[in-house]
């Protein structure tokens, strides 16, 4: 058994920044495994706010305290974004509360920002903590899959669906933009699964002028309703995007009149489908057992159907070696030396990892564009 191993009698559990349906599933699965393993469970409120301010906001949870939220959107331990934990002082003051209350060990559930959180408390202080990816942006680099990305993508499928209805009965354009911070995976999986005529993602140019183009001819060919994608970090204006489709086509004697539409955080809720369920019970079960083994600074990944744990640093590395590819602002602070501290395996690993996501990114908007044609070449 290794030092840490022995040391764990009572974890604690938080969620943090934006919430992402299947967290609950992920606090119950990680709360019965973990009291089944003879683990006493705090659940901690509002994040790492919670685990600063202490006391009132952290409550010992028992099986019952976990008890039908399964099937539950939002966080029932809440969430918060917390500027004091990229400070030292709150970071100490919530290791401070961690030791006070007997806490060997964190699980905690959210996206890149949580994990740098779990990896400066870990570093600075010795608390162990292990992370479980939980976005719908399903925008870290290290996993294949982040918690709440199905159930968004699907409720975002759903209500383009409904809006294409609409436009079929009146032959118009929608320009729905839709969330997903600068990652396009939502915009990607909705726009195939819709049919849309065009989708705009911050990681690739977007030619606005060859879109509507290609709406023109097949507007002559019998098309009705078109439905434009647009990911709320695309190097463009949605809204404006609408507005030219319009003013463009008109100009060319086939208007086609275009309404706007942003679907933010109603994407966010809702009950989890199979899938999130099932992900935040592997990964649920998956975290506590690498806390009891010992383990700290790393998070739950899904890689290629597998549920295993990366090194939080290895993991922050390939995420911004990955987005300065395509985002200038991470392009700007990425270091590439950086990445000498790891070893040539551990290197390779994470170019494998960068190269997997860019080929992932450029196959699913190849798809989008093939199943995109309206027209044919008689
Ligand atoms: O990260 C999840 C997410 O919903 C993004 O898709 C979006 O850009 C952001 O959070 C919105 O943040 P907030 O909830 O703080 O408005």
């Amino acid at each position: 058994m290794s030092e840490n191993a022995a040391k764990i009698r009572k974890i604690g559990i938080l969620t943090s920044g934006g919430d992402s349906p299947g967290m609950n599933a992920a606090i119950r699965a990680v709360t019965r495994y973990a009291l089944m393993r003879g683990i006493e469970v705090m659940g901690i409120y509002e994040g790492y706010r919670g685990l600063i301010n202490g006391k009132n906001y952290i409550k010992k949870f028992n099986a019952h305290d976990v008890s039908n939220i399964i099937d539950e959107g939002g966080t029932i331990l809440y969430s918060a974004r917390c500027p004091e934990f990229k400070e030292r002082e709150g970071i100490e003051k919530a290791a401070k509360n961690c030791r006070e209350l007997g806490i060997d060990g964190l699980i905690t559930i959210g996206g890149d920002g949580t994990f740098r959180g779990a990896y400066d408390l870990s570093t600075m202080f010795g608390i162990p903590c292990i992370g479980i990816p939980g976005t719908i942006d399903n925008d870290i680099t290290a996993t294949d899959y982040t918690l709440g990305f199905d159930t968004a993508v699907n409720t975002t499928m759903q209500m383009i669906d409904r809006l294409r209805d609409t436009c079929e009965s009146h032959a118009r354009c929608y320009v729905a933009e839709v969330m997903g911070n600068n990652a396009g995976y939502i915009a990607l999986y909705s726009a195939i699964a819709v049919g849309a005529a065009a989708v705009a993602i911050k990681e690739r140019p977007f030619d606005e002028d060859a879109a509507i183009k290609k709406m023109m001819q097949s507007r002559q060919a019998g098309k009705r309703n078109f439905i434009v994608v647009v990911s709320e970090g695309a190097n463009l204006d949605a809204e404006e995007l609408a507005k030219k489709i319009q003013a463009v086509t008109a100009s060319h004697d086939m208007e086609i009149e275009t309404r706007f539409a942003r679907f933010a955080h109603v994407v966010r809720g809702g009950s989890p489908t199979l899938r999130d369920r099932m992900t935040a019970a592997k990964m649920g079960v998956a975290a506590v057992d690498l806390l009891l083994s010992g383990k700290t600074n790393m998070f739950m990944c899904e890689r290629h159907g597998e549920i295993v744990g990366t090194d939080i640093m290895v993991a922050n590395f390939a995420d911004k070696k990955y987005k300065s590819t395509f985002d200038p602002k991470v392009a700007q602070k990425f270091d590439p030396s950086e990445g000498e501290k790891f070893n040539t395996k551990v290197r390779a690993e994470i170019d494998s990892l960068v190269a997997e996501r860019i080929a992932e990114i450029d196959k699913l908007l190849a798809l989008a564009e093939n199943i995109s044609n309206y027209t044919s070449i008689e």
